[in-house]
């Protein structure tokens, strides 16, 4: 049995009389794939903001490896080995694809990252290491190649997998992922999904909120399936896509599923 690297009890998020989040209870366990499923405005991303730190809870509490962590920060939760990506692309996308990704390394040292970025004397041994780093980061996503390109003159589907890369320098040990495949191609869902496998089988932990089913039902282990803020199913890809429930709210047509 897996260790619960993430436990949700009684969480709720409410915006005046929006009910986004309402009761949900989870138990993530360790070195698995989480799914979050449900429909527009179910409360997907709202879930995901609140276990990140972008959102505090109107009620309940979320404990990481055992420790209460309901009241921290986003940058207090991403220092414990938490680490997210945003539903819209958040680059800076001026600066270089091998700098975004150093960005992501200052939290780990006691230099601010623009010190990485304009090196000078002292701070470019460590430049030299984070720099390192990053490359095997961008090899990861497969965008080594472009490593001096700006990041803005990226494809869309690039600036995703660099936004996977940046996040993964903060070294997480839980790895969230709202919508990672909207707007890829399928060549590049393909691609994502491989690199997420790996990413287990390197022994992170991975929440991944996605409406692409053909990535949910061939990567994940468990799916969370929500409805109106709240807790409609749970189980693992075979349970989910024969539930009544699950394809009344959400799933209706056929499911197309690889097996390999
Ligand atoms: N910051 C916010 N302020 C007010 N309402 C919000 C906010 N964020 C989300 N909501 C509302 O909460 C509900 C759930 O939204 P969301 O979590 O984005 O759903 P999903 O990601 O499943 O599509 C929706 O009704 C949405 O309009
Ligand atoms: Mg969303």
């Amino acid at each position: 049995m897996s260790e619960i690297i993430l436990e949700v009890e009684g969480l709720c998020k409410y915006f005046g009389g929006v009910k986004a989040v309402d009761g949900i209870q989870l138990k993530i366990p360790e070195h698995k794939i989480q799914a979050i499923i449900g429909p527009n405005g179910a409360g997907k991303s709202t879930t995901l903001n609140l276990l990140s730190g972008t959102y505090f809870p109107t009620a309940g509490n979320i404990k990481f490896r055992g420790k209460d962590v309901s009241s921290l920060a986003l940058h207090q939760r991403v220092h414990l080995g938490i680490a997210r990506t945003f539903q819209k692309i958040r680059l800076f996308k001026q600066l270089s694809v091998l700098d975004n990704v150093i960005a992501g390394f200052h939290i780990h040292h006691k230099i601010p990252f623009w010190e990485y970025i304009i090196p000078a004397g002292a701070f470019k041994k460590d430049r030299q290491d984070c720099q390192k780093e990053a490359m095997d980061l961008l090899e990861f996503v497969g965008l080594a190649h472009r490593a001096n390109d700006r990041a803005g003159s990226l494809a869309y589907g690039q600036q995703r997998l660099l936004e996977i890369a940046r996040a993964l320098a903060t070294r997480p040990q839980l790895f969230m992922l709202d919508e990672p495949a909207a707007g890829l191609n399928d060549t590049e869902v393909q691609f994502l999904m491989d690199r997420l496998i790996s990413l287990k089988n390197q022994g992170m932990t991975i929440v991944v909120v996605e409406h692409n089913m053909k990535l949910v039902m061939n990567v994940a282990d468990q799916i969370f399936v929500m409805d109106h803020g709240e807790y409609l199913f749970d189980g693992v890809p075979s349970e989910v896509q024969s539930n009544p429930k699950v394809i009344a709210a959400y799933l209706g047509a056929d499911i197309e599923v690889d097996h390999e």
